[in-house]
């Protein structure tokens, strides 16, 4: 397994580019099943989720054709498999997104169950209830979803006990081709959500209210194709930034965009950092002042995302002064915690809390990777660590982080990947 060598302590210096949004691309790949024509799909990063995204299409015998820009073009017409299988969802969690398309647009889907995750249980029990109140017959039995449907779906009311993301994903792409009207409330207003919208809207269909904690979609008999571009990625933006203010220094993100990070810079703001922004990008500078540490709370989108909290856990190791950091979203979302006191972070967790007392250095140590996030984080400890840091099982972050350590590189830090 490929590793990561990082010589820490150098200050981050310089400009990248920002990806598309991974978990705007996954969604909007799975709503190519439900067009009747090809769709065009632009800006999709350069990830290893992205690739299993399409070897999952590939397999239920779609054939996308991805060009030199990896623009994909998919045209689902020559579908043979309702089948997601085991060895693809257990890579990655994100492939019960195609649940709702192949239910509405074939009437019948078989997803295997993701089960559980290294950062908590992750049920998809409102994915399937919302499905089953707009007429699906499903099953789940021998560790797969077992979907069908006679007819098309019929619109329904819908309230959503939780708020969650790939969840209202799901039922807005399903609803989008069912018989009537569905209102999903209690929904899901990240920015990803809002983008899948925009992509259906596209290609036909009339969903309102995307945005809002309540999306109205009224179904139509079919969906064509079109070309769409993927919205950036903000938390790639975010890891990023704060990878740059943990290292006192200065960074600009371009192709990216200020205006869905809001709860992210102002805890940079809070932090210390001097941040500008532009329509699409952002400049922040540290001018070599140790970061403050700072306190927060994730909950879903607008507020402080659960996908940057390991991230911050990173800056306030090394930050001036305390900070505590509560998980909301996930339970057991800590992995990174125990690598970090490895690298003399004083850190210790309380229920869904950790608290850091910011110390003046981490020392470099051989670290392991558990998730994506967390593996992010454990980069960022890395860059500002006094010697070397191994990071270990880097597969996680090849999932999210599209040419990692070119980027760092790009920016001065001393990273190199080590092949197996
Ligand atoms: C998505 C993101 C992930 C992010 C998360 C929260 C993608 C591909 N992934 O994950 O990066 O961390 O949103 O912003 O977009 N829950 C249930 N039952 C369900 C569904 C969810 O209990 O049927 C719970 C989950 O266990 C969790 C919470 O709801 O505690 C939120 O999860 P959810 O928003 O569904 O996360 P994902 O969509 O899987």
């Amino acid at each position: 397994m490929d590793k990561l060598i990082i010589e820490g302590g150098v200050r981050l210096d310089g400009e990248i580019r920002i990806a598309g949004a991974k978990n705007s691309a996954l969604p909007i790949m799975a709503a190519t099943l439900l067009a009747k024509s090809r769709v065009v799909i632009r800006n999709l990063p350069h990830l290893f989720d992205i690739t299993t995204m399409l070897e999952l299409l590939g397999c239920m015998g779609v054939q996308p054709i991805v060009d030199e820009k990896l623009n994909v073009e998919i045209d689902s017409s020559t579908i043979h498999s309702f089948s997601a299988p085991y060895e693809l969802v257990k890579t990655m969690r994100a492939s019960i997104l195609v649940l709702g398309p192949l239910l509405a647009r074939y009437g019948q889907a078989e997803v295997a169950l993701p089960g559980g995750c290294a950062i908590g249980s992750r049920p998809v029990d409102l994915h399937i209830n919302a499905l089953r109140s707009m007429g699906a017959d499903i099953r789940v039995e021998d560790g797969y979803v077992r979907a069908k449907v006679d007819g098309r779906l019929r619109g329904a009311h819908l309230f959503m006990d939780m708020v969650t993301v790939t969840g209202t994903e799901n039922v807005m792409m399903a609803a989008s081709l069912a018989v009537g009207k569905t209102v999903i409330e209690n929904a899901a207003k990240e920015p990803e959500v809002i983008d899948l919208a925009e992509c259906l809207i596209a290609m036909g269909a009339q969903i309102e209210g995307h945005g809002s904690d309540t999306i109205v979609i009224e179904g139509v008999a079919e969906l064509t194709g079109c070309t769409y571009s993927v919205m950036p990625d903000r938390i790639e933006t975010g890891t990023y930034l704060i990878a740059a203010a943990a290292t006192c220094g200065r960074i600009k993100v371009k192709d990216t965009r200020p205006d869905i990070l809001e709860a992210v810079l102002l805890k940079l703001e809070q932090a210390g950092a001097d941040i500008e922004v532009g329509e699409n990008w952002i400049e922040l500078e540290m001018g070599g002042r140790r970061p403050q540490a700072v306190s927060l709370r994730t909950a879903p989108y607008p507020a402080f995302p659960t996908d940057m909290q390991a991230q911050f856990t990173a800056l306030n190791t090394i930050a001036m002064g305390s900070g505590s950091i509560t998980e909301t979203v996930f339970e057991n979302r800590f992995m990174h915690v125990h690598e970090m006191s490895r690298m003399g972070a004083r850190i210790k967790v309380e229920g869904n809390t950790v608290f850091v007392d910011g110390v003046d250095a981490l020392k470099g140590a051989p670290v392991m990777a558990t998730d994506l996030r967390a593996s992010a984080s454990l980069i960022i400890a890395g860059l500002v660590a006094k010697s070397q840091t191994k990071v270990d099982r880097i597969y996680h972050i090849d999932r999210g982080y599209e040419c990692i350590e070119e980027k760092l590189q790009l920016l001065g830090a001393k990273i190199r990947r080590v092949p197996a």
